[in-house]
């Protein structure tokens, strides 16, 4: 029995996400971030909106930039969240009998005043990204930066910071979101969980 892996899990099938501080340790926060993975500023794209050939830039609705990873190619500290996400999935799996089979996965850097509106995950015509995963890379994030994924949830709205260590974890045919701007550059990797197997990422 995992306690953390059992509140996500509680949190998934109570109120539809989770939220588990330190899911990776400062320590290996530190090794991803010394990985370097993101300052090679030219691999990464401009996000867009939609998918495959309905993708669509649109500055007005989100201004990240990201880079897809390919798990055998990932650096080793990346490889080591990627394989906790894996015992993650198998726990979900055998705990509220899913049937969620891999994950795709990016990096995501928000330049300062960035945001992402309102929006919901799952795309209209491709039902297959079930779960929505994201984990935090910002070591000392305080509310006066800005940068809150905030949550509409029935009734109310929700506000995280991006907090190193940080995983959040939500429904993506339910859950709609939005990623505030802020004064600081934002760094995660963002992932679906899916319930077939990931196809490959040619951007
Ligand atoms: C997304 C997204 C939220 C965040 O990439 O779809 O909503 O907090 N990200 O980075
Ligand atoms: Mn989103």
């Amino acid at each position: 029995m995992n306690p953390v892996f059992d509140s996500i899990a509680d949190g998934l099938a109570e109120s539809g996400y989770a939220v588990a501080d330190q899911f990776l340790s400062q320590q290996e926060v530190e090794s991803i971030q010394q990985a370097g993975g993101f300052k090679a500023d030219s691999e990464f794209k401009k996000a867009g909106i939609g998918n495959k050939q309905s993708l669509q830039i649109q500055e007005g609705i989100r201004g990240d930039y990201i880079k897809w990873l390919d798990r055998n190619d990932a650096p080793e500290s990346v490889r080591v969240y990627l394989q906790r996400l894996d015992e993650l999935i198998q726990y979900l799996n055998r705990a509220l009998f899913l049937s969620l089979k891999d994950f795709e996965v990016h990096m995501t850097v928000y330049p300062i005043g960035s945001f992402y509106k309102r929006h919901l995950d799952q795309f209209k015509k491709d039902d297959h990204r079930k779960l929505s995963v994201i984990l935090y890379l910002n070591n000392d994030w305080q509310d006066s930066h800005g940068g809150q994924l905030r949550m509409y949830l029935p009734g109310q709205t929700k506000d995280f910071l991006p907090l190193a260590g940080r995983l959040v974890i939500f429904r993506s045919d339910e859950i709609e979101h939005e990623v505030l701007p802020a004064t600081r550059e934002r760094l995660s990797i963002t992932g679906w969980v899916l319930d077939r197997l990931a196809e490959l990422k040619h951007i």
